[in-house]
């Protein structure tokens, strides 16, 4: 007895050390340079999560050698799993990679809430009936919290399974059928309530609550993918911080089912991080969240995939040898990263010219627009990856201004994110979202491998300004041939 007590005090003590862990780590990822460390101090959490909750099974009365080998087992393997899938996949594929795990992380809320359906079913009660009855309300909070679980876990799973698929140029549509419409997803949202009000509260029999909890899981799986693809092109940021803050919403709601104070802080964590994210997200795009759920960019153009050349008339070549002339001469040059530079992998040569440049007395910087690539802050990993000094990066509007007393921008695989249809067209579908304003500079020079168009989809007038010259090439190659050149001069 003794010995299941102190278990249980040295797990919950661990659920103490493990959720400072997690705030801690949050804390440190809100710095570049102390990332590393955040991300291994909330690995270390999760790790003491684990074991405190194995070490929990034991000081269960019904634990059997059966449970604790499948949770260490499904622990190990999981974990197994995660490691090699983190290490195979390529830097490029890291956004859909990260949307994926979202989506399990949904999945698994919405296992662990259904999984209290045959347990209600077994007992002949309704879901509200498995509270503690000496606690009035808590069977009602329980109800609600299973029912919000299934819900918002499978709306996590479903939506980020297409979230997944738009940005790797999978899914390119916006709507199939009726799905993605606002009429069906209303009537899904008004039927997942029903559902989860009669399946919570008043069915009584295992067959009522079979149907309740079965259909409510495949309408709720519906609705993810029909509040997720009409949100396409530009707007697509929006969604994947949405996401990432539905699925710590519905491990938090798994918390109250499981009554685990470690899964609600975690989940509350996540949860709130992702709204936080989110409103940035927002207010990167200059856009409202109601505008980007009910698709308001639906025309904007195909999004994940689109590659239209839009037939320019006016575009004036270079290649890396002129450039490397045109960056000889300047004394100020800023590079603007984009999703083609993580394609081409090219971080580490245009740390290599800037480097250059700065020997020759040039003034390098980098100018990052928030939803340049394809994740959060996917620009600045990348940089840092190659070591650039984290001084030399300049937020949109810490440089904006500055591009007009500027003598070089080379523009390195970005497009939607310096399209100056943002500020200049008002009928276009990016109409108002702040974009880094390159035409300004005295020359502009945008590497990229065709006149095609960026995830949005839109046409660039950029590509055709007096001052612009479009270098088509790799990023890379591009980068490779500058740097030779300029070294030859
Ligand atoms: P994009 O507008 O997508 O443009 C990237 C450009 O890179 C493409 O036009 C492509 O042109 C070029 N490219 C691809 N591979 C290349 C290579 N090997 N070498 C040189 N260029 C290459 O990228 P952006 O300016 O970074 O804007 C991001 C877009 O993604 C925005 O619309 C944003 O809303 C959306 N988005 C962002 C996020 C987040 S959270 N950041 C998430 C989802 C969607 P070529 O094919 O002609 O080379």
């Amino acid at each position: 007895m003794l010995g299941v007590i102190s278990i249980q005090y040295v797990a919950e003590f661990g659920y103490m050390a493990a959720s400072a862990l997690f705030m801690l780590g949050l804390i440190k990822l809100g710095k570049v340079k102390s990332a590393r460390q955040g991300m291994s101090w909330a690995a270390w959490g999760m790790a003491i999560s684990i074991a405190a909750t194995v070490a929990l099974l034991f000081a269960d009365d019904h634990w059997s050698t059966n449970s604790v080998l499948f949770a260490v087992g499904s622990a190990i393997a999981g974990s197994a799993l995660g490691y090699w899938m983190a290490v195979k996949v390529p830097m490029t594929s890291m956004p859909e990679f990260v949307a994926f795990f979202n989506g399990l992380g949904g999945l698994a809320s919405t296992f662990v809430a259904s999984a209290e359906i045959p347990r209600a079913a077994h007992l002949q009660l309704s879901l509200s009936d498995l509270g503690d009855k000496d606690h009035p309300g808590e069977g009602a909070m329980f109800a609600i919290a299973a029912a919000l679980a299934i819900v918002i876990g499978a709306v996590t799973f479903s939506g980020s399974m297409i979230a997944y698929a738009k940005l790797a140029g999978k899914v390119n549509k916006n709507r199939a059928g009726p799905l993605g419409s606002q009429g069906l997803n209303a009537l899904l949202g008004l039927a997942s309530i029903a559902l989860g009000v009669w399946g919570g509260f008043f069915a009584a029999d295992p067959t009522q609550l079979y149907i309740a909890g079965g259909v409510l899981l495949v309408v709720s799986l519906v609705l993810g993918v029909g509040l997720t693809m009409p949100i396409g092109g530009a707007d697509m940021p929006v969604a994947i911080a949405l996401l990432n803050s539905y699925s710590g919403i519905a491990a938090m709601t798994t918390g109250f089912v499981l009554q685990n104070n470690l899964l609600i802080v975690a989940g509350s964590l996540v949860g709130a991080s992702g709204i936080i994210l989110t409103q940035i997200m927002c207010k990167a795009m200059n856009r409202s969240l109601s505008n980007v759920l009910l698709g308001g960019l639906q025309d904007a153009g195909d999004g994940g995939g689109a590659k239209k050349d839009e037939g320019y008339t006016k575009v004036k070549t270079t290649s890396s040898d002129e450039l490397a002339q045109v960056l000889d001469s300047a004394t100020s040059v800023i590079f603007v990263p984009g999703y083609g530079l993580a394609v081409a992998q090219a971080q580490h040569k245009v740390r290599e010219l800037a480097t250059l440049l700065e020997k020759k007395g040039a003034l390098v910087r980098y100018a990052i627009h928030p939803v340049a690539g394809r994740m959060p802050g996917h620009m600045n990993i990348l940089l840092a990856e190659a070591d650039v000094p984290y001084e030399q990066l300049y937020e949109l509007d810490k440089i904006n201004d500055d591009f007009k007393n500027t003598d070089v921008v080379v523009v390195l695989g970005a497009n939607d994110v310096c399209n100056p249809a943002a500020t200049q067209d008002p009928k276009s579908p990016i109409a108002g979202m702040p974009v880094l304003e390159v035409w300004n500079a005295r020359t502009v020079v945008v590497v990229k491998r065709s006149l095609a168009s960026g995830y949005a989809g839109i046409r660039n007038e950029l590509f055709q300004m007096d001052n612009s010259l479009m270098l088509l090439a790799d990023a890379k190659k591009a980068l490779e041939d500058t740097i030779t050149e300029l070294k030859a001069l």
